[in-house]
């Protein structure tokens, strides 16, 4: 085991880690922020996406103990005094969910896209949020809300 100190959505977290556990499921099972979903066992559909020192990364692809000392976002950290953040506001706003099975990784890393700048037309958000899969929306409604969340709409 190993000690870790993980900062998630502002709160230091102080936890025993064994160094083979993945971050999704310590964001999951052992901090119970369940709203970082697992859609595969095979690091396609980014429906655990997270912010990991503001990047997005597919949480299950980062082991617990890689995160020490780090800052995460995840779903839960975005909205702020019972104020949607503006991402997920678009995403409500232009219907770009249907299960809502991906819209918690499609949101964060929607977040990251439009914090770098990647998020400058359709082109660029369809290849920025090639990493994430929906089987529901046809992803139209997503580009758009990313689009209007940006400005670009
Ligand atoms: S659970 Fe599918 S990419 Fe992480
Ligand atoms: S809304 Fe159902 S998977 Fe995207």
């Amino acid at each position: 085991m190993r000690r870790v100190v993980l900062t998630v959505n502002g709160t230091p977290h102080e936890l025993e880690l064994e160094p083979r556990e993945l971050l999704v499921y310590v964001l999951r099972d052992r901090l119970r922020l369940t709203g970082t979903n697992v859609g595969c066992d095979t690091s396609s559909c980014g429906s655990c996406t997270v912010l990991l020192g503001g990047e997005s990364v597919k949480s299950c692809t980062v082991l617990g103990v890689q995160a020490d000392g780090a800052e995460i976002t995840t779903i839960e950290g975005l909205a702020e005094d019972g104020e949607l953040h503006p991402v997920q506001q678009a995403f409500h706003d232009h219907h770009a969910l249907q299960c809502g099975y991906c819209t918690p990784g499609m949101v964060m890393a929607s977040v990251s896209l439009i914090a770098n700048g990647e998020a400058k037309d359709e082109d660029s958000i369809r290849r920025g949020l090639e990493g994430n899969l929906c089987r529901c929306t046809g992803y139209h409604n997503i580009v758009e809300a990313v689009a209007a969340a940006a400005g670009k709409a």
